[in-house]
């Protein structure tokens, strides 16, 4: 049985009272029989972690570099993030990828260092709209799992390995894709999964769904047989809609 994991994907918004408030309601909120995460901005780790002491919730970041250290003026390492108590990292979020231009090389890289340093990965995969459009949904998916390590994978096992479906066209705006349509990409990432490890380790991948899911459409989602959890971003900001999204996941 896997158990779900809803995780809040805050982006670059808050401020520090903002996200204090909302750590703290999120933590005295969240269910205990799944596993609940915040990514606050990287600024804001420190105070999220502090407010959050002591809770189930676990702490995550959005970003981290490919690095250990060194001249990367603006970015941060996993050792800091360690330091910071973070628990798990996101990877390949289509606005790291298509706003920011990280390549697939680079996402495999952070991939590759966000497993041997002992964190959760979440990786993110998922077609923009014309991709999907062309048929290409599939492939682009396969291609973006790729990405990942077999062997550091596979050493870190499969509860450290997260997926995130995220079709593009659906994130922040508003579009959701339908629980069949979440289904069947859930559904070709386990069997991607279950062919580069094996079935079990397939079978233990938690896969979340991303892209404006809600309250109103998380039940049904989530409902999915391969549906096991979501990475949520504008309803992640009220902690009466995430926690909402936290209770049905439960
Ligand atoms: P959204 O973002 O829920 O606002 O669509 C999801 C994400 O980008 O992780």
């Amino acid at each position: 049985m896997r158990t779900s994991f809803v995780a809040g994907n805050w982006k670059m918004n808050t401020n520090k009272a903002a996200a204090v408030a909302l750590a703290k309601a999120v933590a005295q909120g969240a269910p205990k029989r799944i596993q609940v995460g915040v990514a606050p901005p990287s600024v804001y780790l420190d105070a999220v972690g502090q407010a959050m002491a002591g809770s189930s919730v676990l702490l995550g970041a959005q970003d981290v570099c490919q690095e250990n250290n060194g001249a990367f003026t603006g970015a941060c390492s996993c050792e800091m993030m360690t330091d910071l108590g973070v628990k798990f990292i996101l990877t390949g979020h289509s606005e790291r990828r298509h706003v920011f231009g990280e390549s697939p090389e680079v996402v495999a890289k952070k991939a590759a260092k966000v497993l041997s340093c002992g964190f959760t990965l979440i990786h993110c995969v998922g077609e923009k709209l014309e991709e999907r459009d062309a048929g290409k949904t599939l492939a682009v998916v396969e291609a973006q799992l790729n990405e990942l390590d077999r062997q550091k994978a596979s050493d870190a096992g499969p509860d450290r390995v997260v997926i995130a479906y995220e079709p593009v066209w659906a994130i922040g705006t508003g579009r959701t894709a339908t629980d069949e349509q979440a289904q069947e990409v859930h559904a070709f990432i386990r069997q991607s999964l279950a062919k580069r490890w094996n079935k079990d380790f397939a079978d233990r991948v938690r896969i979340q769904y991303g892209g404006s899911m809600k309250p109103e459409n998380a039940k049904g989602l989530l409902a999915k047989p391969d549906v096991d959890g979501g990475l949520i971003g504008g309803a992640a900001l009220k902690a009466e809609s995430f926690l909402a999204i936290c209770n049905a996941a439960e």
